[in-house]
């Protein structure tokens, strides 16, 4: 297993280029299953993740060519709309599957994800979702088995923010016959983006970015050609990492509308934070000052940015109460950056981060995908080397992030 070798204290500085979003690129694979004939879609990132989609997609039938970030699906031959538990189980993604499948082929078979390191997941949402558009749905030996005669538009509330539970339902809904209202719809700029590319393909979705989006179902879609948005939180990771080696970096290819928080956050830390449409430039300016954060569905700060800002907050000065909102589980990263010396309390789903003068460099192993990227972070601007083993998790959704470091001048390697 690869693991990433980085010897702490350079300042990064430089320009870098933000990949494509991940959380962006999983449903729009997704939903080329619900047109027939062959989708483009650029800007594509090349993480495990995309590859893991891509082989599910294969799976069901389609043809899927994927190089330089450019991944083209051909629908045509559609023919088992089934997603096993061995592919599944790996990306909870997967159950993305299951409104593109019943919208198209009325039926489908998809593992149940299981949980993760960061909370149990489940997806009863997107289920209750789907009964109310007229699909009957079995449980049966650790796989959702749902099938509808005819998809009817309805008026579906969330109990809770869902981001795939609203991207689920939308994507059936483009099909189903009449009108559908999501209620407490997520608001994220990739619910936003996944509108735009289903729109294009002939939906007729309003509301896509507000609590409340209304879909008129239309009886076929066309395929889509379409660039993925720029990853907010890869470009979210790269500042963080801007600010904590007190570096200069100009962020490109990003789109800072859609950080409005993090950028916030950032700014009351400390940092010096310029941007234009399509760019941020960073500087750190100073001394870093302990902020409060508190995870919540956009455009609150994101749950996926808490590791990340929790990194920062341990070479802060003073004290920040972090508060994870959206996953019960989401300070497994905590254990691992007290074993590099951070001082860091955890009471229910609080955590309270005192400012230390250096953290040092340790062995770290990495538990989920945002746990890992803080790890990494920390080992930049600890004292001497950290080595931050079990880096699958790294990428399932980062592009060669070490590289992207690298490039900003940090002493890091990626070692077999
Ligand atoms: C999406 O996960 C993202 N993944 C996650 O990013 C992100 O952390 C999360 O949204 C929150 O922003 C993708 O977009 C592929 P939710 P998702 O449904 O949709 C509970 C990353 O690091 N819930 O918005 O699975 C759930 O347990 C990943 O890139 C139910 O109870 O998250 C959680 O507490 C990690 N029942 C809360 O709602 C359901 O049916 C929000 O989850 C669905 C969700």
């Amino acid at each position: 297993m690869d693991k990433i070798v980085v010897e702490g204290g350079r300042p990064l500085k430089g320009a870098i280029s933000v990949s494509g979003s991940k959380n962006a690129a999983l449903p729009m694979l997704f939903a080329t299953l619900l047109a027939d004939g062959v989708s483009v879609l650029e800007n594509v990132p090349n993480l495990v993740d995309i590859q893991s989609t891509n082989l599910l997609l294969a799976g069901l039938g389609a043809k899927v060519a994927f190089e330089n970030n450019w991944v083209e699906v051909d629908t045509r031959g559609l023919c088992c709309p089934e997603a096993p538990y061995d592919l599944v189980r790996k990306m909870r993604a997967s159950v993305l599957a299951l409104g593109p499948l019943l919208a198209r082929m009325k039926k489908a078979r998809v593992s149940l994800p299981g949980g993760c390191a960061i909370g149990e997941r489940p997806i009863d949402y997107h289920l209750e979702g789907l009964k109310r558009l007229g699909v009957s749905v079995e449980i049966r030996h650790g796989y959702v088995e749902a099938s509808v005669h005819k998809l009817v538009g309805s008026e579906i509330f969330f109990d809770q923010v869902s981001v795939t539970g609203t991207e689920n339902i939308m994507m059936a809904a483009t099909l189903a016959e009449g009108e559908s209202t999501l209620r407490n719809a997520a608001r994220e700029p990739e619910i936003v983006a996944l509108a735009e590319m289903l729109n294009q393909m002939g939906a007729k979705i309003e509301g896509a970015g507000t609590a409340i989006i209304k879909i008129m179902g239309v009886p076929s879609l066309s395929p889509a050609k379409t660039t993925v948005i720029a990853d907010r939180i890869e470009a979210g990771t790269i500042l963080v990492a801007g600010v904590l080696t007190r570096g200069d970096i100009l962020l490109q290819n990003c789109n800072p509308e859609h950080m409005g928080t993090v950028l916030h956050k950032l700014q009351q830390a400390g940092a010096m934070i310029t941007h234009d449409d399509n760019s941020i430039h960073v500087r750190a300016n100073g001394g870093i000052r302990s902020v409060n954060v508190k995870t919540l569905p956009y455009p609150g700060f994101p749950t996926d940015m808490q590791a990340q800002f929790m990194v920062l907050m341990t070479a802060a000065r003073g004290q920040a109460i972090i508060t994870e909102t959206i996953f019960e589980n989401r300070f497994i990263h905590v254990s691992e950056l007290k074993r590099m010396g951070a001082d860091i309390t955890i009471t229910g789903n609080n955590a309270i981060v005192k400012g230390v003068s250096s953290l040092s460099g340790a062995p770290v192993m990495a538990s989920d995908l945002r746990a890992s990227a803080s790890l990494v972070l920390a080992g930049l601007v600890a004292k001497g080397q950290t080595v931050v083993s079990r880096i699958y998790h790294l990428d399932r959704g980062y592009e060669a992030l070490e590289k992207k470091f690298e490039q900003l001048g940090a002493a890091i390697k990626r070692v077999k």
